[in-house]
């Protein structure tokens, strides 16, 4: 009997779905076009980090290949045969200001052609507004001919999730979902309520579409305020941390911290999808211009950083710079749009040598280092660009004694320079400006210490 769940795109998305779906009971079919991660699933293996009740996702996802309620495949005819319900997480990739709508819509296209009756396709992408009505409907109608409505259900209930907690939110946050029809969105609402405990708030197709690129187009403009204020900040030589948090002691403040930048699939990505929606006459700036501020992050920090270098008689170009982290958040390994790598290669265009360590990111470009030592080996100057957990217990002030020294330290993060503190280093000043730190005498059998701070 047709009766599971068939995940559609296996991804940073669709395979912590999938075994969410599991971990409550459902027997999942995951497919994916690609053939090599459908290879590694069923041999057990995934690099995606979403850790759950403190159990990697690569753990859970051995139990239910084990227990059976999991399976891969690149076959839609096959996973047709057991599933009635199609869940897909495809998304929409973007360069430029490009959307790319190919993968999503050839997915429907194979889709439409193994839907039967009775059948529902519930779409879980982040889409371009309007592409509900205008592509992925007509297109499930005319490759499977069947009347989408009538015949099968259609619905859409974006993904809300953040990286890093989506097996927790998964089964928690609220679903915003919209069917073609009443009965699509019910049969929707059936389905998901296996999922999550949260309530749902059913609404138009374009509402929802909608709703979900402004979430994230809202936090895109939030950051991109918080990286002016840095730039407000420094300019009146004041804490721009020590300013957000007094400013947010009003009750209807809320201001976020800034970064070096804002990377991920779904931020980054929302003005794009919202300009892709409206015809070309009309015009978004608040939008298109929190794009370029955030765009422009990790820019700023080079320039920080060469400032600098400079005051200890250095220049960026030429300097060795240890970047460490580069996924695109605190313990992330998803490097799309990461703008950790974007900072690293400003850094290079700019003449510095730069090696970089994440000890969760694969090796893939040149300028990784093998190790925490490696990558600090005789660096002018350290720069944190994501925390991974293994930084927490790293020793740090023995391994910066093998830099050079004066030894500019970026601690964008804020958990560098409370560790060196700790070890009775002194620091002193403005926690976003890059420091110049020397080890104190006391601190290192190899070098000369003590610290000082860039005012
Ligand atoms: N990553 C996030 O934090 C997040 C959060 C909320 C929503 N979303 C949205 O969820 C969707 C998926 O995001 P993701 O990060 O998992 O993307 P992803 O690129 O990690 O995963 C997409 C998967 O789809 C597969 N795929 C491509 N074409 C296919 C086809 N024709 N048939 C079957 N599989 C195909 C790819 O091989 C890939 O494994 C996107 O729309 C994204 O905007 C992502």
């Amino acid at each position: 009997m047709r009766t599971h769940v068939a995940v559609v795109g296996l991804g940073y998305i669709g395979l912590p779905l999938s075994l969410a779906l599991c971990e409550r009971g459902e027997t999942v079919i995951g497919v994916d076009v690609d053939e090599r991660k459908v290879d590694e699933l069923r041999r057990g293996v995934t690099h995606v980090m979403e850790p759950y009740r403190g159990e990697s996702l690569e753990s859970i996802l051995r139990r239910h290949l084990a227990s059976g309620r999991f399976t891969a495949t690149t076959s839609l005819a096959e996973a047709a045969e057991r599933a009635d319900t199609f869940i897909v997480t495809v998304g929409l990739p973007v360069s430029g200001e490009v959307v790319e709508k190919t993968p999503l819509l050839a997915c429907i296209n194979d889709l439409g052609r193994v839907l039967t009756a009775g059948d529902l396709v519930l779409i879980r992408s982040t889409l371009v507004p309007g592409m509900m009505e205008r592509d992925i409907i007509p297109r499930l109608a005319s490759a499977s001919g069947l009347v989408p409505g009538r015949d099968f259900h259609v619905a859409y209930a974006p993904e809300r999730v953040a990286e890093g907690r989506a097996m927790e939110e998964f089964q928690t946050l609220d679903v915003v979902v919209a069917g073609l029809t009443d009965a699509c969105a019910r049969r929707a609402v059936d389905v998901l309520k296996r999922l999550t405990d949260g309530q749902f708030h059913k609404t138009s197709l374009r509402v929802a579409e909608l709703s979900k690129v402004v979430e994230n187009a809202q936090r895109d403009v939030n950051i991109a305020l918080a990286h002016e204020l840095k730039a407000v900040a420094e300019q009146h030589g004041v804490d721009v941390y020590e300013l957000i948090r007094m400013a947010n002691t009003h009750p209807r403040v809320r201001l976020l911290e800034p970064n070096i930048g804002v990377g991920g699939f779904c931020i980054p990505n929302a003005y794009a999808y919202l300009a892709a929606s409206l015809t070309s006459e009309e015009h978004i700036p608040l939008f298109s211009l929190a794009r370029q501020i955030n765009l422009l992050a990790p820019h700023r920090a080079a320039r920080q950083l060469d400032e600098t270098l400079h005051r200890v008689g250095k220049r960026l170009s030429g300097a060795r710079v240890a970047l460490l982290g580069l996924g695109m958040k605190d313990g992330s390994n998803d490097i799309r749009q990461s703008p950790a790598i974007h900072f690293a290669d400003i850094l290079a265009e700019r003449g510095a040598s730069v090696a970089a360590f994440d000890p969760t990111v694969e090796p893939y470009f040149p300028f990784q280092a093998a190790s925490l030592e490696d990558c600090l080996a005789d660096a002018d100057a350290v720069a944190i660009a994501a925390w991974q957990e293994a930084f927490d217990t790293a020793p740090w002030p023995h391994l910066l004694a093998r830099c050079q020294h004066p030894l500019v330290v970026f601690d964008l993060k804020r958990r560098l320079v409370p560790s060196l503190k700790q070890a009775q280093w002194q620091i002193q000043g403005n926690s976003h400006l890059p420091y110049i730190a020397l080890p104190a005498p006391h601190a290192s059998a190899e070098r000369d210490c003590a610290v000082e701070m860039v005012p």
